[in-house]
């Protein structure tokens, strides 16, 4: 069977390109959206993820404010800070990276995040909103899953949609999304019995396992359409995701590469966030 790529950094370019214009726009009234980068530490793949997000900023005319904390921070000292970008209203967004030092409960820092600013939707407001149905910001990756899908024509509404992973940032949100576009949603998890039975029946799979080459063809009906959200390193230094790519392909109808799938699209969805964070934060 051919199968379609689906090209998450010419999709995510377009989603940017999108956001400058609006941000020019806003420009023109005044308004210069400003998004507080907050990182504690020097986790590597925490900089690389925190450089990729400003340069997006820059990219889509977004400006970045820059809280490079150290390692040692108090999470009473990482509080005050946002509570001062909470009460500073040239700030539209705060977006402290993940994870945290130890010390430091990251529960507590996300509740203390004004949930109208919290452009990585993980507030408690915001996921309560997501499972409700009402308006909120929704946590970036899925929201570039349904990007991905919908911006490459495939249906979601009836569809037999299986997510693999059931974390607050991806799988549980992942699953709501599906849901409120008329996808009839399994989660899977670590617990799941015959978890290969259950992704075989699959027109959507939505993989955030955490493991490299996890899903293999034998998960996979003919013709589905296939979302990895993993990223690893494999033992020759080469990026590859939870999906196994090269066996898994041939099966579906479309498929996202690892790199250049899911993941950029998660910076192009915070960019939209920060661009819906004007209007939301008059409604929330
Ligand atoms: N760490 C891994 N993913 C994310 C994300 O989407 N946002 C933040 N703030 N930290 C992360």
């Amino acid at each position: 069977m051919s199968y379609q790529i689906i090209d998450g950094k010419a999709i995510s370019k377009q989603i940017k390109e999108e956001c400058r214009v609006k941000a020019e726009q806003y420009r023109e009234r005044g308004i210069l959206i400003t998004l507080a980068v907050v990182q504690v530490g020097q986790d590597p793949a925490s900089s690389v993820y925190v450089r990729n997000k400003k340069r997006a900023c820059e990219e889509c005319g977004i400006k970045s404010l820059s809280y490079e904390l150290p390692e040692e921070t108090t999470e009473e000292e990482l509080l005050s800070l946002i509570g001062k970008l909470n009460a500073d209203s040239a700030v539209n967004g705060i977006l402290v990276q993940l994870p945290l030092p130890g010390q430091i409960d990251e529960n507590r820092v996300i509740q203390a995040i004004d949930a109208r600013k919290d452009v990585d939707g993980f507030h408690p407001m915001n996921a309560g909103a997501l499972c409700t149905g009402q308006r909120g910001f929704v946590s970036c990756t899925p929201a570039g899953i349904i990007e991905l899908l919908k911006r490459s024509n495939i249906e979601i509404a009836g569809k037999e949609c299986v997510v693999i992973g059931r974390s607050n940032i991806v799988g549980k949100p992942a699953a709501l999304l599906l849901l409120a576009e008329n996808g009839t949603v399994t989660v899977c998890h670590s617990r799941t019995k015959n978890l290969k039975e259950v992704v075989s029946r699959a027109d959507i799979v939505v993989a955030a396992v955490g493991k490299p080459k996890f899903i293999t063809a034998d998960h996979i009906k003919e013709g589905a359409a296939v979302i990895d959200v993993g990223i690893h390193r494999n033992e020759n230094g080469k990026l590859c995701g939870d999906v196994d790519f090269d066996s898994v392909a041939p099966k579906c109808s479309a498929i996202t590469p690892v790199p250049g799938g899911v993941g950029p699209m998660t910076i192009a969805m915070l960019m939209s966030n920060c661009i819906a964070s004007v209007d939301l934060s008059e409604s929330l």
